[in-house]
């Protein structure tokens, strides 16, 4: 699944790069990137969109690394954002405000001050209530805010129930009935600019025809409130598109796109996207080391040194992560848990896989570029894995290994 990683010389590299020696320079765990991989991944998008006015919106909570940023930035992404906190990342890495999106159901009034001070290029409402809010503080700061509502299609993404999101009876968007009736108030509101319509129905999607029956949807509202003189900008239709974890066969780019476009052929209308998994989630992995082999009656663990704080997607979802053997060798193939550290049963990484493997070897953990880093904790005052993003043969570090003092510097005792 990991488009620039090769066998060569019996060992895996990565682009021009033997993953031992990022290892060797670095320690394990580390999340290990293809410049490539993520800039090809980029590229697909903005080919399979050519000839349309559209800007591909990098979902920046996928992975927020400056350094993954900083390549998307210089490819003239635009970013989707959840927080102040985001906001600073993409400025801190040379991204344009006027190309951010700024998604997500509880904004406070200070990240929308800050939002608006940036000038961001629209805000993705998700309630009445939070329109009201965010006239409020538009108009103390005399400014005015760009909006688009986002709207809850009501459509079944057929993915995990976890990171689905446009269906009835969950926390995003408003209401498809309701999107009318709050557009007509947005309109009236005067610190707001209503710019456009936007939804975003789950993650993980292998079957575009879901989002090409949310497209529609959305078209004919866009076109009703058109009728009634409330016309719009651009048409945000959120990320979503699946990535190859072990068997799923996703949609490319281009035929997830082509529905979709067909819905919108003709019309004037920019169409943004949100992507985050399927721009980096090949494009990375994880990189660790086996500290020991431990047979049992049932079950034999291998022990890494990369646990569920550093990947917590097959705890939290029971997601599947290839794991393969960084330099394979002979040997007898035996079956494993792969395992973390962490004082927790659920602290796995990977079920029932057969490796030839010995202690002292290293895993890479494939898949791992999306929600792996950017879901990591401390948890057992574990510091976070390093992150080196490989450009050729060179390798770029581009977050050091947090150090245990750093871990409670914000801390203090009592007297
Ligand atoms: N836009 C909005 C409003 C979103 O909520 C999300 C993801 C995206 C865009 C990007 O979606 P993508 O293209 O990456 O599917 N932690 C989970 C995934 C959570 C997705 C949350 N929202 C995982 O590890 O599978």
């Amino acid at each position: 699944p990991v488009p620039t990683l090769q066998l060569r010389e019996g060992a895996l590299w990565l682009e021009e790069r033997p993953l031992a020696d990022i290892a060797a320079r670095f320690g394990t765990p580390t999340y290990v990137y293809s410049r490539a991989a993520l800039e090809s991944a980029f590229t697909a998008w903005q080919e399979a969109l050519a000839g349309r006015r559209a800007l591909v919106c990098y979902a920046v909570k996928a992975n927020s690394n400056l350094g993954i940023l900083s390549v998307f930035a210089r490819l003239g992404a635009g970013f989707d954002i959840v927080s102040a906190g985001e906001l600073a990342r993409v400025q801190a890495a040379g991204g344009r405000a006027d190309r951010i999106v700024f998604s997500g159901v509880g904004k406070t009034a200070a990240e929308m001050r800050i939002a608006l001070e940036a000038g961001i290029r629209c805000f993705n409402v998700e309630s009445a209530a939070e329109l009201e809010r965010l006239n409020a503080v538009a108009g103390e700061l005399g400014s005015t805010a760009p909006i688009a509502l986002r709207v809850n299609p009501d459509v079944d993404p057929k993915t995990h129930p976890y990171i689905s999101t446009g269906l009835k009876g969950n926390k995003f968007g408003v209401a498809f009935a309701d999107a009318f009736a709050l557009y007509q108030r947005a309109a009236a509101l005067p610190n707001l600019r209503v710019a456009g319509i936007a939804c975003h129905i789950g993650s993980q999607l292998l079957d575009p025809a879901p989002m090409a029956e949310a497209a529609q949807k959305l078209l004919d509202l866009v076109d009703r409130l058109g009728a009634a003189g409330i016309a719009l900008e651009h048409i945000d239709l959120g990320g979503g598109l699946g990535i190859r974890y072990r068997d799923e066969m996703p949609p490319t780019v281009a035929d997830y796109l082509a529905p979709l476009l067909a819905v919108f052929a003709g019309r004037e209308e920019e169409l943004c996207f949100e992507p985050g998994r399927s721009l980096v989630g090949n494009a990375g992995l994880l990189l660790t080391r086996i500290e020991y082999l431990k047979p049992g009656e049932t079950k034999n663990f291998a022990i890494v040194d990369a646990a569920m704080n550093d990947l917590a997607r097959p705890a939290l979802y029971d997601a599947w992560h290839e794991v393969v053997a960084v330099t394979p060798h002979d040997g007898d193939e035996q079956v494993y848990e792969i395992v973390g550290p962490i004082c927790e049963s659920g602290d796995f990484l990977a079920h029932d896989r057969s490796l030839k493997v010995n202690a002292g070897d290293l895993l890479a953990i494939l898949s791992a570029g999306a929600y792996g880093m950017t879901m990591s904790s401390n948890y057992n005052t574990r510091p976070r894995a390093a992150e080196v993003l490989i450009d050729g043969s060179e390798m770029h570090e581009i977050r050091r290994r947090e150090t245990v003092a750093e871990l409670f510097a914000a801390e203090r005792t009592l007297a």
